[in-house]
């Protein structure tokens, strides 16, 4: 049977993951299809120092991506540069010349993902990127077909795993975050510039696609609240377990009586949750549904192989779409169209929080605190101090009982102007319900 054929642009490791799959597993795809993926031409700057598999046969190299999406011999483009300039060109180009893409750019998909399937519909092509979240986990898959038929009320995740490397190294050894993430860069597990990981940026482009999937809205990431992992401290994790909680940093999606709260940020959760025990590395997905109740996915959300599987499923998802000559397209947003997301802000939940202070000790802070709490109509729950030798920076824990993000805020915007303070409290939400 006749071929489908593909152009990779980007053979980094993501791209290069890809091709090792599409050559060791060519029979076992072209056994699932039906017919076989070729590979006929591949770009990226240093084409000529990368390692080609011999097993995929004659496959044009070149250094301009325009090579590839201006080939006639290419079926589908597979823009795997990351980024959002020359990636956006180079779908651009490619859905012009009436190809078909696959990506996996997170950035791109979340900043404009909908008018890019909107100019994909018109082209009459398709667009997968399920290797844009949670690389090795098939959430796409799921939210777009496995659950599709139910009414998504949450889902929380952990989506960043160089984030979740940190915490869970941070809550094993007891190091500072600064050490712990010296260590991984040296490992290559985080970036020279670890912002996006570790202020939550990159969680947050993939919270507003998984989100955008699973409740049709058309979510713009700046509009997510977003808290990074920064201000944590071993001495949080000793706490948080002395309340038998963790912590890492959740994305969380819920359709509430106001509308779809939307949130990254760092937050104590039961150490007895599924969310728990997803240590380094690894990211999950918890799903609740009205009828079908909570599902959980979970597995490698980064890597060259993990994240090239998802790359070739949807290779062939598109593989046989074009096969099938069908004109009818499943939308990657799982939704046709996507309706205008209306931001709801996050003080508007209502939530348990862990508010830890550093202090210079001295007689009647507590007095002044509790006060503070009293004034926002705040109940005071416990108050957690473990033995310390200075006073000049005295670590204590005060949790309160479930009330407004609003009220927590103006808290800790007034505590935050008393003198004995070393630093502003950092306020983190208790999710008991997970
Ligand atoms: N890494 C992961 O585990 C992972 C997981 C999920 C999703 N993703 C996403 O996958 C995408 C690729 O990530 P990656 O980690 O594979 O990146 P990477 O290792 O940096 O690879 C990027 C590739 O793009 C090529 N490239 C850059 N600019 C180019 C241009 N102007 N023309 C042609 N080629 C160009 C590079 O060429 P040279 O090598 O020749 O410089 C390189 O081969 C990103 O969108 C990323 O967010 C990555």
């Amino acid at each position: 049977m006749q071929e489908v054929t593909v152009g990779v642009v980007g053979l980094g490791n993501v791209g290069s993951g890809t091709l090792s799959i599409l050559a060791e597993n060519a029979d076992q795809i072209a056994l699932k299809l039906g017919f076989r993926l070729k590979v006929c031409t591949v770009c990226s700057r240093s084409v000529h120092d990368k390692q080609i598999p011999e097993s995929l046969g004659p496959v044009a190299r070149t250094s301009d991506w325009r090579d590839v999406t201006g080939d006639p011999r290419v079926q589908i483009v597979a823009e795997l540069v990351g980024g959002a300039s020359v990636a956006a060109d180079i779908i651009h180009a490619a859905i012009h010349n009436r190809k078909s893409v696959v990506t996996a750019n997170k950035e791109l998909m979340a900043s404009c993902g909908s008018e890019i399937w909107n100019r994909a519909i018109q082209a009459g092509i398709n667009l997968a990127m399920e290797a844009s979240v949670c690389g090795g986990i098939p959430i796409h898959a799921v939210l777009r077909e496995g659950i599709s038929g139910d009414r998504i009320t949450a889902l929380y995740g952990i989506l960043n795993g160089t984030s979740n490397y940190i915490l869970t190294e941070m809550e094993k050894r007891g190091d500072q975050l600064e050490d712990v993430l010296a260590e991984a860069q040296k490992l290559g597990y985080a970036e020279a510039d670890p912002s996006a990981d570790i202020d939550g940026f990159d969680a947050r482009s993939k919270l507003a696609i998984l989100a955008a999937l699973a409740f049709g809205e058309k979510i713009t990431p700046s509009d997510i609240f977003v808290e990074g992992i920064r201000r944590l401290s071993p001495t949080d994790f000793r706490y948080a377990h002395q309340l038998k909680h963790t912590i890492r940093l959740i994305c969380a999606a819920r359709q509430t009586h106001e509308g779809l709260i939307l949130s990254v940020r760092p937050a104590l959760i039961p150490e007895s949750t599924i969310l728990a025990s997803v240590q380094g590395a690894y990211n999950a997905v918890w799903v609740k549904g009205q009828y079908g109740d909570d599902t959980f996915y979970y597995g490698r959300g980064a890597g060259s192989r993990p994240t090239g599987v998802a790359v070739v499923s949807d290779l062939m998802r598109v593989a046989r779409e074009i096969r099938s000559g069908s004109p009818e397209r499943v939308s990657p947003f799982a939704h046709p169209r996507l309706g205008e997301y209306r931001p709801v802000s996050v003080a508007v939940q209502t939530r348990a929080y862990y508010l830890r202070f550093r202090v210079h000790d001295r007689p009647g802070i507590l007095a002044s605190l509790a006060g503070i709490l009293a004034s926002k109509n705040i109940s005071l729950e416990a108050v957690l101090q473990e033995p310390c030798e200075t006073k000049q920076d005295l670590p204590f824990v005060i949790t309160v009982e479930p009330t407004s993000e609003q009220s927590v805020r103006e808290a800790v915007e007034e505590m935050a102007r008393l003198d004995f303070l070393r630093e502003a409290p950092l306020a983190l939400p208790m999710e008991t319900a997970l």
